[in-house]
């Protein structure tokens, strides 16, 4: 009982508070939240916990902002905590290598049904990646302040409602996130950066999902061929979402790049080559620009 209520009490002092979440009364800060969602094997709950770490800490603002000119803002991020070889996972889908994806014609299903679902489990995969970088990186020898931790929670709950958006898509078409296999390619790149701070950023926010952006019309055009006008709604709000990621990656990939003393542009180009070879065309120029990355940015790494 005294340990509830002292606990109690310095929930009212700094925001934590008794739980269902995050497991019991355990304190709430970004690197429980981050252990806590990557340790579930449910995607509901992965889904959900990032809504609530992502209301929590703009609940947190005002706290912040005082605590940032005096004590410090160390609680919110919360102890360092060891980060996982890899996240948990439903027991569906199925994972497999990438070349040994089946097609949707091997599957018998239809394109659109077969896209949704390999577009939730990508957003999946960026709601773990999201939170590995911010449990891995806790640390970084650069001190990363607390927006970077923020715009991080920012991308991940968009993430998780686009995951959602996605699962309800499927479920209004009888199917379910795990009824069709899907692939590991996204945790590559997270396995390939874990010791690389620039590096993960590069291959997450501007590579993949800098992808996203290159691929939006041609999404959206496949589910408008296939007479899926609801799933191409939906696909061109979260292409159009995905802008915003990789502004936050380009602001935060320059502020460790001028941290550093190095050259953003050609710092980013060693990493594609590190990490992930050439990129393949075409580029949503137009998208990209709005995200803030221009041409020079990825013009030489192109495939031919
Ligand atoms: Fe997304
Ligand atoms: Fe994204």
């Amino acid at each position: 009982m005294i340990r509830f209520a002292f606990g109690l009490r310095r929930s009212l002092d700094r925001g934590y508070c008794v739980q269902a979440g995050l497991g019991g009364t355990r304190e709430k800060n970004l690197m429980s939240y981050a252990e806590s969602v990557l340790r579930s094997a449910d995607c509901e709950l992965k889904a959900s916990q990032t809504k609530e770490a992502f209301e929590w800490i703009q609940g947190m603002k005002g706290n912040m902002d005082s605590a940032e000119g005096g004590g410090g803002t160390e609680w919110v991020l919360g102890p360092s905590r060891v980060a996982l070889d890899m996240p948990s996972r439903p027991r569906k889908p199925i994972l497999l290598p990438p070349r040994e994806m089946p097609s949707h014609k091997q599957l018998k299903v239809p394109l659109a049904d077969y896209l949704l679902h390999c577009l939730a489990h990508v957003e999946l995969n960026a709601i773990d990646v999201v939170w590995d970088t911010i449990l891995r990186f806790r640390s970084e020898p650069s001190a990363l302040p607390l927006s970077f931790y923020m715009d991080m929670v920012s991308i991940a709950a968009d993430e998780a409602r686009h995951f959602t958006l996605l699962c309800a898509r499927l479920r209004a078409k009888n199917l379910s996130y795990g009824s069709l296999p899907a692939h590991t390619g996204l945790w590559e790149y997270a396995e390939k950066t874990k010791y690389d701070f620039k590096g993960r950023i590069a291959t997450m926010q501007l590579v993949q999902e800098a992808r996203a952006l290159d691929s939006w019309d041609r999404l959206v055009t496949k589910f408008k061929s296939q007479g899926d006008l609801e799933s191409s709604r939906i696909i061109d709000q979260i292409c159009r979402e995905e802008i915003d990621h990789v502004k936050k990656g380009l602001y935060w990939f320059n502020w460790i790049c001028r941290k550093e003393n190095l050259d953003s542009v050609l710092t980013f180009r060693e990493c594609v080559r590190s990490y992930v070879g050439k990129i393949p065309p075409p580029f949503n120029d137009d998208a990209r620009a709005t995200a803030g990355m221009s041409r020079e940015w990825y013009d030489s790494l192109q495939e031919k």
